[in-house]
């Protein structure tokens, strides 16, 4: 008899329908497998022959063959356990309810018939929703599938429930129980806060502005200014998330492992800080299975390099893309894949190679010809998409051993709020949600600076032999600075400000 399964598989970070159909024949007595499977397909039979025997169903002795359709489409991972089994109990007559047709199945099977935590399920409940079914996966997977609100999904413990359901309507559970765990994550607080950077006034305010209009930033010091350590912090001030943020993070971060998109907190931000030693594939994701790299991890978040000189420039040119288009393309021969990548660089740096060029403790034994082959590391094109470069000079004694309390990471969250609040209703008829995505026809409609202000800044570009490029990403600053001070009006002050943030054009300028 035959029998035909529905279930998904994952590509990308989308989930396809797949049909599993099953035959079992009379004949000599083996299982076969078709269909493009990969090796953690084919290592289903075992699992699923021991699963259902330890289940209490008589294994038969007959030809099993199983096709996993579209044909054409590779499959991949332990996550058709279920339904082959599924498929196998109802082609022996074990299962016999036309309900069968209205439901997907996904999960790995322990050897024992338990479900075990299958990745992808988030994805997964999207793709399946299409279909108009419902999807039966592992209970383990209830703290990540409570994200989606309407979750059009069943959890069970073993395949024995799932058979118990199919056949006599035992109920299974729901994941709406499964919401309220969630909730409890998200109000775990954030253990690194701003307090606790002392001094560094100015470097505190420059990272409050980039922010508040997610724009890229650089931060140039010596060693042990404390630029790792103001970095760390950023995700106590990140904006809140909206609901449809959340569901976008979640499903990319599910693709990728379950335990990772259950452990992190609901309603935070992602901050991803690859090591400099990440390869092009790291950054950009790929493989045979495409994988989201950490651009896309950090998408809706915060992409943060460190020791941005030491990466290498094969890596750092992953980046121009998709600091343009806010996705990332990876071509494959068949079909290119498109990972969003929407994310607020933040980069640091030494400003030379021994790190005390401009340092007032230490004085620099580096060569001119070194400084410059140093600085030519992070490539022209890179720098341009920086809005912000600042300075982070070494913290002085008298700061360091301050007892006044400085300002907290709530606090300065607050602020950012209302300045992204201001843009969200500035944009709300456009594409773009904050200052930072401006291209050349926002700023025109929506940058006017007061004739002083646009005064002064002729006098900078002219003085400080400031760029075009660096024109309009004065504009835009200045266009946060403005939105900080709930001023609609960009004032002579904002564009003071925001040429400061302009580091490395008034060097080289
Ligand atoms: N402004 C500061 N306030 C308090 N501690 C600081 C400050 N700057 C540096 N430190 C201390 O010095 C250590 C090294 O700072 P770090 O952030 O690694 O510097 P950098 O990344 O600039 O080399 C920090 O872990 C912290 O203990
Ligand atoms: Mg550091
Ligand atoms: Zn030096």
């Amino acid at each position: 008899m035959t029998s035909t399964i529905y279930s998904v598989t994952l590509w990308g970070i989308d989930a396809f329908p797949v049909q599993i159909e099953v035959d079992v024949t009379s004949g000599l007595p083996q299982m076969i497998l078709v269909g493009l499977p990969d090796q953690a397909v084919k290592e289903s039979k075992e699992r699923v022959r021991a699963a259902i025997k330890n289940s209490g169903f008589p294994f038969p002795s007959k030809k099993i063959i199983i096709n996993l359709a579209p044909a054409d489409m590779k499959k991949e991972g332990p996550c058709f356990d279920l339904p082959i089994a599924i498929g196998i109990l109802a082609s022996l007559g074990h299962i016999h309810s036309e309900k069968i047709r209205d439901y997907a199945f996904l999960g790995e099977l322990a050897l024992d018939g338990r479900l075990r935590k299958t990745k992808g399920i988030i994805p997964a409940m999207l793709g399946v929703r299409e279909t108009h079914r419902q999807l039966i996966a592992p209970l383990e997977n209830e703290a990540e599938a409570g994200v989606l609100s309407d979750a059009p999904l069943l959890l069970a413990k073993n395949l024995s429930e799932v058979v118990r359901f199919l056949n006599e309507g035992a109920p299974l559970k729901s994941p709406t129980t499964a919401r309220k765990d969630s909730e409890a994550v998200s109000s775990i607080l954030y253990p690194f806060d701003f307090q606790e950077v002392k001094g560094q006034r100015q470097a505190k305010r420059a990272l409050e502005v980039a922010v508040s209009g997610a724009h890229n930033i650089l931060m140039v010091g010596p060693p042990g200014s404390g630029k790792s350590m103001l970095a760390r912090r950023l995700p106590g001030i990140l904006p809140d998330l909206s609901q449809e943020e959340i569901l976008e993070i979640m499903k990319i971060h599910s693709a990728v492992d379950s335990l990772v998109a259950e452990r992190r907190p609901i309603n935070r931000r992602p901050f991803r800080s690859p090591h400099h030693t990440i390869s092009p594939a790291g950054l950009a994701g790929g493989g045979t299975f495409p994988k989201p790299g950490e651009i896309t991890l950090a998408h809706h978040g915060v992409l943060f390099l460190d020791e941005l000189s030491e990466f290498r420039k094969d890596a750092l040119e992953v980046l121009r893309a998709p600091m343009e288009d806010g996705k990332l393309v990876i071509s494959r021969a068949r079909a290119s894949i498109a990972f969003p990548a929407r994310f607020m660089l933040v980069t640091a740096m030494n400003p030379c190679k021994c790190g005390f060029l401009g340092d007032t403790r230490r004085a620099c034994r580096c060569s001119l010809s070194q400084i410059l082959a140093y600085r030519a590391k992070i490539s022209g094109p890179l720098l341009d998409r920086i809005d912000l470069h600042i300075e982070v000079p070494a913290v002085k004694f008298k700061e360091l051993t301050e007892t006044r309390p400085a300002e907290n990471s709530e606090a300065i969250r607050l602020r950012i709020q209302r300045a992204r609040d201001i843009q969200k209703e500035r944009f709300k008829a456009e594409k773009i949600i904050t200052n930072s995505e401006m291209g050349e026809k926002e700023i025109k409609k929506h940058c006017h600076p007061s004739p002083a202000a646009l005064k002064l800044l002729e006098t900078a570009l002219e003085e400080l032999g400031l760029s075009a490029r660096a024109y309009s990403r004065i504009l835009k600053v200045g266009r946060t600075l403005a939105d900080l001070s709930e001023s609609e009006k960009i004032l002579e002050e904002h564009l003071a400000e925001a040429i400061q943030y302009r580091l490395l054009d008034r060097q080289s300028g």
